[in-house]
């Protein structure tokens, strides 16, 4: 017997952190220093306007899962007052994303190019500024989230919700007080793997779990008490570009049902496994592969 999505918890949920243009470039063959690579990018057309680029940045594509399965999403972040802004505050609403915290005052909006190897593993040249990354000031915000998510960062709400789950690196402003945290290997100092509490303490010293995943490999949660390896199933990747962010969203989506910590991860993890397998990274307004965690009958 599986409970009807009616029945499920539908959380409000906001997401602060960076937000982008991006734009993909699929090469033919892998990067090698001083090679020559052929490659396309997006056609022009759709979503895009006649412009090359796609919806990305950590807030978005974490909002974008989130919101494909029922819960009502903010999105703060930054963006500039010019075109791409505009497209990101498009493809925000036409994904059903509230946008009314976003600031529009960055000198100019920020824009990555995504190289997209045939392995579908991707590499991310950026531009933007630490700025661009950190949301405005919260302390204002009288509404009662279920739900903090800092990607990249996010200042003190005025109420703190009952969870908050963070990103490390951190860019620019954060609030230190999150709940749960995340890194991807990846992106973090050689041998975080082997002590992911230490590790998400030096900037989330009240974290009770530190979880550092690493793409197909096993990844890692770990708490006080426990510690957890989960083994991701396998899945052909066509383009990873946002997997750590969908991967926070589907830990927080079974977090906030009351999953346990290990439900939770797997639930991240298959959520990471759909990502990687869509081309794009924030999920499309009709995407319906992601779906909501849904407890054990057991576990009820
Ligand atoms: N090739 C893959 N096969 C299966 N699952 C994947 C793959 N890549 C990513 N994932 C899932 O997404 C999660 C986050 O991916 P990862 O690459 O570690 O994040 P990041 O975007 O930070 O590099 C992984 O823990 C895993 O569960
Ligand atoms: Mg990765």
């Amino acid at each position: 017997v599986t409970k009807s999505r009616e029945t499920l918890f539908m959380a409000k949920i906001l997401v602060t952190g960076s937000l982008g243009w991006d734009v993909p470039i699929w090469l033919e063959g892998a990067l090698r220093s001083g090679g020559r690579i052929r490659a396309r990018t997006l056609e022009a057309d759709g979503e895009t306007g006649g412009f090359p680029g796609r919806l990305g940045g950590g807030a978005a594509n974490i909002a974008a899962a989130l919101v494909r399965v029922g819960h009502e999403v903010w999105v703060c972040g930054r963006v500039g007052d010019d075109v791409n802004g505009r497209r990101i505050l498009d493809g925000l609403a036409i994904r059903g994303i509230q946008t009314e915290f976003i600031d529009a005052s960055l000198p100019s909006t920020p824009s990555a190019q995504i190289l997209i190897e045939p392995s579908g593993e991707r590499t991310i040249i950026g531009f933007s500024t630490s700025a661009a990354h950190s949301a405005p000031e919260l302390h204002a915000l009288s509404h009662d989230f279920d739900c903090h998510i800092q990607r990249g960062g996010g200042t003190r709400l005025g109420v703190r919700p009952p969870l908050i789950v963070a990103h490390v690196p951190t860019y620019g402003a954060y609030n230190s007080d999150a709940d749960v945290v995340v890194g991807g290997r990846s992106d973090l100092a050689a041998g975080a793997e082997n002590a992911p509490l230490a590790t998400v303490r030096q900037q989330f010293p009240h974290a009770n779990w530190g979880i550092i995943t690493n793409g197909a490999g096993s990844l890692i949660a770990q708490s006080d008490s426990h510690s957890l390896e989960i083994v991701p199933q396998s899945v052909a990747m066509l383009d990873a570009t946002g997997a750590g962010d969908v991967f926070m969203a589907g830990l927080t989506d079974a977090l906030l049902a009351g999953a346990t910590m290990e439900s939770a991860c797997r639930h991240g993890a298959m959520w990471g496994g759909i990502c990687v397998g869509l081309e794009g990274s924030a999920a499309a307004p009709d995407e319906a592969r992601y779906e909501a965690f849904i407890h054990e009958p057991s576990a009820i």
